[in-house]
């Protein structure tokens, strides 16, 4: 009898957290690497944010909590609902988890049964197919390139849906393209859901806070209240507040759903880090000033990026609305050969030989299923990035 489950063998480890792992190992070989993979950002969680968990270290607050967020939480995550988005949740309609993906895994989980499909827009951050197939379902992924923005069309929604369709997972501005949807693009494709009251709607609004110049975030259930009953609307803190380390994501949605989500995480990691929920209260309810500094970082380094990754030979990079990715079409590098020898066939191994040869990781397109591109996560000093843009461009002007 094998070891191992046949469920595991469905899906794969995180090419991202591989690729991160791969460019550590050769630091601590001494080489000189520039992670430019990693999908976190660069600032340490703000002072007032910490001060909070430190408090509830002292106060004791260190024990076990309700199984999917204490009180205190679950009521600032609705009063930013009411304030960010428009949105009336109540505390019951509101689930705590470790991570945000604890809580996409949660929802999956508790909601897929065998030949249930799930539409993923495509290129996709890397967990969605993955979770869907050990939940037992069958990720529909629709590629959706550059000629549309890396956005899906209503046609392409429309096309996709079938009598088996149970979500629809969408993430704007999203992991790996920082493309984000409009109002009028958003409710083109609410206007889609309308016509299929089978189909639920699992957003994936974690960069929200991320945005820049005239984009205006919004969200599915903001834009069409009547999609509210078959939306989950998941976001967290990790990412606008730098709390990656602090394991902290929720979700607001229809009461039977979010009870049979704290179900399923009663009988894994029961309740998420207590004094992180704390940390998490005051993130939501305290200062937000920090959030448009940051910004104002992010864009400025974004900037900097596109225009370099435009100045390289064979490679096109559209400006995006958010999150800290860029995601270049590499179709002019592909079928050449690296300055150091290696024949550069699909994305996978033009990210190796950057690594290899200029000591720069990225994470190669397939691994968000759309190819020939990579991801750049600019979310590190400008010093790095300009480095990076330097090495990258004589790689790509060294491809014969
Ligand atoms: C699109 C997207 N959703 C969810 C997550 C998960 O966030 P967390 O760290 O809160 O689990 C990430 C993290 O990379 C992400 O990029």
């Amino acid at each position: 009898m094998p070891l191992l489950s046949e469920t595991l063998s469905r899906v794969k480890p995180s090419p991202t957290i591989a690729m991160t792992n791969k460019a550590t190992e050769l630091r601590a070989q001494g080489r000189d690497i520039i992670g430019l993979s990693a999908g976190e950002p660069d600032f340490d969680t703000p002072a007032h944010i910490a001060e909070a968990g430190r408090r509830a270290i002292a106060d004791g607050k260190t024990r076990y909590t309700a199984v999917d967020g204490i009180p205190e939480l679950k009521r600032a995550i609705c009063a930013k609902f009411k304030r960010d988005n428009g949105l009336d949740y109540t505390p019951a309609q509101v689930s705590v988890g470790t991570g945000g993906k604890q809580v996409l895994y949660n929802a999956l989980m508790a909601t897929l049964n065998p030949g249930d499909e799930v539409i993923i827009p495509t290129p996709y951050w890397v967990s969605y197919p993955d979770v869907v197939l050990l939940a037992g379902g069958t990720p529909v992924t629709v590629a959706c390139g550059i000629d549309t923005g890396f956005r899906i069309t209503p046609e392409q929604l429309e096309a996709a849906i079938t009598p088996n369709t149970k979500w629809f997972l969408f993430n704007s501005p999203s992991n790996p393209t920082g493309a984000g949807y409009s109002w009028e693009e958003l409710k083109a494709l609410t206007d889609v859901l309308m016509r299929h009251p089978h189909v639920w709607v699992m957003t994936d609004d974690m960069y929200e806070h991320l945005t820049f110049g005239d984009f205006r975030f919004c969200t599915p259930a903001q834009v069409e209240p009547t999609l509210k009953d078959r939306t989950l609307t998941v976001n967290g803190v990790s990412k606008a507040y730098a709390m990656t380390g602090w394991r902290i994501g929720y979700a607001a949605g229809p009461e039977p759903l979010i009870r049979a989500m704290a179900k399923l995480q009663s009988q894994s990691t029961s309740n998420p880090s207590s004094v992180s929920q704390w940390a998490a209260v005051e993130a939501l309810s305290g200062p937000q000033d920090f959030i448009a500094a940051n910004n104002a970082v992010f864009e400025r380094r974004r900037d900097l990026v596109v225009a370099a990754l435009n100045d390289c030979a064979g490679v096109t990079c559209p400006v995006p609305d958010g999150a800290f990715y860029v995601y270049p079409d590499i179709s002019g590098c592909i079928g050449k050969t690296s300055a150091g020898g290696a024949a550069i066939t699909d994305d996978e191994a033009f990210a190796t030989a950057l690594l290899e040869e200029e000591g720069v990781a990225v994470v190669f397109g397939a691994a968000f299923g759309l190819s020939p591109n990579f991801r750049v996560s600019y979310a590190t000093s400008d010093a790095a990035l300009t480095e990076a843009c330097v090495r990258i461009r004589r790689f790509c002007d060294g491809l014969r």
